[in-house]
């Protein structure tokens, strides 16, 4: 591609990125949306676990793979919830900022379960994997009903 071709083809991406109307610009805090990210990862593994598990659709060869990218998912958050990343777009209740000891405990419990997942994925051992999913689950509505808005 010529110089001046290249020019015009940057000049096109910068007038296309002024004139979309872009999702992200309502949200000025890039932690919440670190945070929601990862969030949507683990519901989508989540998806898939269900798919095998539940829904029986075959490829449980899949299930540590979804186990461990969860397990990776909470491991890459690091502090996804420092003060002051209640304002903007987020359904993070205030109660998480003021009983921190609790909120923290439930994201334990959360990241045991699927630590606990991991290994009966790896076992090969689909009605443990099931049961560990379902646990998997109900830590994560614990942590909802008490620190998400809905
Ligand atoms: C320790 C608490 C906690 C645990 C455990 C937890 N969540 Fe959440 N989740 C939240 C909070 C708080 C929000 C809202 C975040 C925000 O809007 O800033 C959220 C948001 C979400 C969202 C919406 C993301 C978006 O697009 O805005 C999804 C989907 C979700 N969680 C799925 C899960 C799944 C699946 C699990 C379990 C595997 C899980 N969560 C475990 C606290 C938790």
């Amino acid at each position: 591609m010529s110089r001046k071709l290249v020019l015009a083809a940057c000049a096109a991406i910068v007038a296309t990125a002024a004139l979309a109307p872009v999702a992200i610009a309502d949200e000025n805090n890039p932690v919440i949306v670190h945070r929601q990210g990862i969030y949507k990862i683990v519901a989508g593994h989540m998806g898939g676990l269900k798919s095998i598990l539940l829904l029986k659709n075959g490829a449980t060869e899949n299930l540590s793979w979804h186990a461990e990218g969860i397990v990776d998912a909470f491991k890459h958050m690091g502090n996804a919830y420092p003060v002051g990343s209640d304002i903007g777009e987020t359904k993070a209740k205030a109660v998480i900022w003021s009983d921190r000891a609790k909120f923290d405990e439930a994201g334990k419990k959360a990241f045991g379960a699927a630590l606990a997942l991991v290994d009966t994925a790896k076992a090969g051992n689909i009605e443990q994997s099931t049961n560990a999913f379902k646990a998997l689950g109900g830590t994560c509505k614990a942590c909802h009903d008490d620190f998400r808005k809905d």
